[in-house]
C-alpha cells in the first residue's frame, strides 16, 4: 500500500520510483483511486524530472497491463507493425500495411484520428462508404489471419490507463514529456502483441516534437524502451518540412494511396519513406534477410499487384465495396468546389509550413477543433507543389477542395503564406535523415 502524495512527492525530489511504486500508481489511475489531481501532478513531476529507462519501462509495461493484450499466437507469421508520431499528408499507413501483409507479415494495425494539424488514418478509412474501423474482436483476428492486415481503431479495452492518464495530460501541460509520450505510445502498441515494432518520429515544421534533437530523442527512448520491453523495435526520423503527399485531407489522400499501390501515380518521397519503413518492418520481423532483399520484395508486391489485392480485400472484408479499387472515384466523396491557388511569383518554392497547411485542412473540416466534432471527408488539400519544384507566375500551387467560396476564401491567405519563393534552387530535403537502433 502507497500514499499517492508520497509517489508524486519522490518524483517531484528526483528520486527513482520502485517497479511496484509505478505500477501501483498506474491501478490507481485505471480504478480511479487517484484523483485527476494527483495524476496531474505526476505528470508534472515526470515532466520537470524525467524517469530512468527503467522506470520507463515499468511505466509502459504497467499501462499495457491495464486492459486486454491481443495474443496472435495461433498465426504462424511475424506480427509487426508501424507506428508515426503524426504527420500532414502522410499516406504511408494505407499502403505499408497491405505491402507488408504481401510480404508475409501480419498487420493488426490500431491507428488514431486525426490530432492537432496532423490527420489520422483512421479517419482516412472513414472517408470509404462502409469501412467499418471498429470490427468486433472475433471478425478482427479473422480479418487478421485471411488477409494479413486489418486497419482498425482503438478499442477503450486496449490500455485504458493511458486514455484516462492522456486526457488529464492534455489539460494540464504535460503532454510534451518524452518519458510520457513513450510509455503513451507504447502501451498501446505492446498491447497489441506485436513480435516487431518500426517508428516513424517525424521531424521539421509539420512534427509534434519541436526540433531534430527533440524528435531524435523521443525515437531513442522509443527503441530503448519497447526493446527493453522484449518487442524487437527500430525508429527511422523522417521529414515533415513538407507534405509528404501531394495531398493531404481524408479522401484526396485515400485516391493518392490506391494510386499509389496501382502504380498510376508514385509520389518520388512517398515512395523512398513507405518503403524504408516497409523495409525496415520485413527485416526486423525477418522476413527479409536484409535492407536490400526486402526492397526486392516490396518492389514485387507492388508491380506484381499482390500488395493492391491485400488493400481490397481488407476494405471488402471490414465493409467496404468490394469493386471499392476498381471504382474508386464513384464512392469516394468529392467536394462540390475544387479551387486552384496560383503562384503570386515565378520562382523556386524555397520552403513549405507544413503545419500550417494542416491546420488549413482542419479549418476547412477535414480534421477536429474539439474530440467531438465529426470530419468532412470530401474537404482537403491536391496536388500540392513540393519545395525545390519551379513556378512562373500564374502557375498552380495547389488545388483546395471545399464545400463553398467561403471556406476557401478563409484559408487562402494562410495557405499562400505557407509557401515562400526563391531565386535559387534550394537543396534538396532529405525524406529519410537516419535509422535509430536499440
Ligand atoms: N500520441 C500518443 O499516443 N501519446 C502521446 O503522449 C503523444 C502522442
Amino acid at each position: 500500500m502507497y500514499l499517492p502524495q508520497e509517489i508524486i512527492r519522490r518524483k517531484r525530489n528526483n528520486e527513482i520510483l520502485t517497479t511496484e511504486e509505478i505500477q501501483w500508481f498506474v491501478r490507481g489511475i485505471y480504478d480511479e483511486s487517484v484523483t485527476e489531481g494527483q495524476i496531474g501532478a505526476f505528470a508534472m513531476a515526470v515532466y520537470f524530472k524525467g524517469m530512468t529507462i527503467d522506470e520507463r519501462i515499468a511505466l509502459t509495461l504497467a499501462m499495457r497491463d491495464s486492459g486486454r493484450i491481443l495474443d496472435w499466437s495461433d498465426l504462424n507469421g511475424p506480427i509487426v507493425d508501424k507506428h508515426s508520431t503524426g504527420g500532414v499528408g502522410d499516406v504511408v499507413s494505407l499502403m505499408l500495411g497491405p505491402m507488408v501483409a504481401a510480404c508475409g507479415g501480419y498487420v493488426p494495425m490500431i491507428s488514431g484520428r486525426g490530432l492537432g494539424h496532423t490527420g489520422g488514418t483512421l479517419d482516412k478509412f472513414e472517408s470509404i462508404p462502409g469501412y467499418d474501423p471498429f470490427p468486433n474482436n472475433d471478425n478482427f483476428r479473422r480479418i487478421v489471419k485471411d488477409v494479413g492486415v486489418a486497419i482498425i481503431g482503438q478499442t477503450g479495452d486496449l490500455a485504458p490507463a493511458d486514455k484516462r492518464f492522456y486526457g488529464i495530460r492534455d489539460v494540464t501541460a504535460t503532454v510534451e514529456s518524452i518519458d510520457l509520450i513513450t510509455a503513451s505510445i507504447l502501451s498501446k502498441k505492446l498491447a497489441a502483441g506485436l513480435d516487431a515494432l518500426v517508428m516513424d518520429v517525424k521531424v521539421g515544421h509539420g512534427a509534434f516534437m519541436p526540433n531534430y534533437e527533440a524528435s531524435k530523442a523521443l525515437a531513442q527512448s522509443i527503441v530503448n524502451v519497447a526493446n527493453g520491453a522484449g518487442t524487437k523495435t527500430t525508429a527511422l526520423l523522417t521529414d515533415m518540412n513538407q507534405v509528404l503527399a501531394r495531398s493531404a485531407g481524408n479522401a484526396v489522400e485515400m485516391r493518392e494511396a490506391v494510386k499509389y499501390l496501382s502504380g498510376e501515380y508514385r509520389d518520388a518521397a512517398v515512395h523512398e519513406v513507405t518503403m524504408a519503413l516497409c523495409a525496415e518492418m520485413l527485416v526486423s520481423a525477418k522476413l527479409a534477410a536484409n535492407l536490400e532483399q526486402a526492397h526486392e520484395k516490396l518492389q514485387a508486391v507492388l508491380d506484381n499487384g499482390k500488395a493492391l489485392e491485400v488493400f481490397s480485400k481488407m476494405v471488402g472484408a471490414l465493409g467496404g465495396p468490394n469493386d471499392f479499387v476498381e471504382k474508386m472515384e464513384s464512392y469516394l466523396p468529392q467536394a462540390p468546389l475544387k479551387l486552384t491557388l496560383n503562384a503570386p511569383q515565378a520562382g523556386y518554392i524555397a520552403s513549405v509550413k507544413t503545419r500550417d497547411l494542416g491546420l488549413a485542412v482542419v479549418q476547412l473540416g477535414g480534421g477536429r477543433s474539439r474530440a467531438d466534432q465529426k470530419v468532412d471527408h470530401a474537404v482537403g488539400l491536391d496536388k500540392i507543389v513540393k519545395p525545390g519544384e519551379y513556378l512562373e507566375k500564374g502557375e498552380p500551387l495547389l488545388e483546395i477542395h471545399v464545400r463553398d467560396q467561403a471556406q476557401y476564401d478563409s484559408v487562402k491567405d494562410a495557405v499562400l503564406s505557407s509557401f515562400s519563393f526563391s531565386e535559387q534552387k534550394p537543396e534538396a530535403i532529405k525524406s529519410v535523415y537516419e535509422t535509430v537502433t536499440g
